[in-house]
């Protein structure tokens, strides 16, 4: 069944549209009144700022925590003036790390829960049993309630599974990078009933960089978004949507017209040669 999509926060602060708190509330409240009730953060978003001015708007009206699903995502130690204590960018996924990414991100969000926690990025020097044991104690103190990985190779999902359950991992999936479709990402989602999340679902830079592949796509969305009658961006989705792993997009539009859009993507059946269409459009050929 195919899932409805989750909306990603990362440009909703200072990386992007810099929303004040009323415009959060909106927001949400508009992501609420469509049926979405996931969103997407990590601890780096607007330089560790995005989950606090995120939670403003929770604490402001005191109905919306409730009514949402929280993902977020810790494990980059990022080079900004707002952690003037990181010498360089680095990944830290140790029990320490991860427990007090979480109470700082369960501070910002004034929530005492967080649904789920990702490791944003694979740390060479992870230990999994390490990291199995802070997320089941972190579990058992009601704190997270699901737990999953980001940007990880079959292997270290592998594994990470062998010590604890990974239920989601968030990779990027698009008409751009279809890595996804061949590096068993997707197959060890589907095999080991692991959520498969896709993060900038839209193809990075596809609207903004005319490199040659992404002109070869928007030409090919365009002639279907003519004959299904629908945008090229529900297009883009429906392309994904099509995957039986049951793909969830992260939408990161800051536009609530984009956000309607991409569930209603949801209602689009591509049938397969116009997916094998898109699929040469991103590859530049036809399928063996
Ligand atoms: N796990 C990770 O490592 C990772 C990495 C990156 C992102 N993420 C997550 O994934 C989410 C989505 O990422 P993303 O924002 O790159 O995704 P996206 O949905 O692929 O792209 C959204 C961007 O495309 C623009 N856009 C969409 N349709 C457009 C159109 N028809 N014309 C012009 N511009 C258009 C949007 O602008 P408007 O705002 O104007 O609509 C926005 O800037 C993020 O919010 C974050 O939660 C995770």
């Amino acid at each position: 069944m195919k899932q409805k999509p989750i909306v990603g926060c990362m440009r909703w602060g200072v990386w992007g549209e810099n929303f004040n708190t009323k415009q959060y509330e909106t927001i949400i409240e508009q992501c609420l009144s469509i049926g979405l009730d996931t969103f997407d953060h990590a601890d780096i978003y607007g330089h560790y700022t995005t989950e606090a001015d995120f939670g403003e708007a929770l604490k402001n009206n005191n109905s919306l925590r409730s009514q949402i699903k929280i993902i977020t995502k810790c494990g980059i130690n990022m080079l900004t003036p707002n952690r003037p204590i990181h010498e360089i960018k680095s990944y830290n996924a140790s029990a320490a790390h991860i427990r007090n990414s979480v109470e700082t991100s369960l501070k910002n969000f004034h929530t005492d829960y967080i649904d789920t926690i990702l490791i944003h990025r694979p740390d060479i020097l992870m230990n999994p049993e390490e990291v199995a044991l802070v997320i089941q104690a972190l579990k058992k103190e009601g704190k997270i309630k699901t737990f999953g990985v980001s940007n990880f190779t079959t292997s270290q999902v592998n594994l990470l599974a062998k010590f604890v359950a990974v239920e989601h991992h968030q990779v990027e999936i698009s008409l751009t990078n279809i890595a996804a479709f061949d590096n068993g990402v997707l197959n060890q989602c589907y095999g080991n009933k692991i959520e498969a999340q896709s993060w900038s679902p839209m193809g990075n830079g596809m609207f903004t960089e005319k490199t040659e592949q992404n002109l070869r796509i928007l030409f090919t969305a365009e002639e279907l978004s003519i004959k299904y009658n629908v945008s090229v961006n529900k297009i883009l989705l429906a392309f994904l949507y099509l995957h039986p792993v049951n793909i969830v997009p992260v939408v990161g539009s800051t536009k609530f017209e984009r956000i309607i859009e991409a569930k209603e993507a949801m209602n689009i059946d591509l049938n397969r040669e116009d997916f094998y269409k898109l699929l040469a459009a991103s590859t530049g050929h036809e399928v063996a």
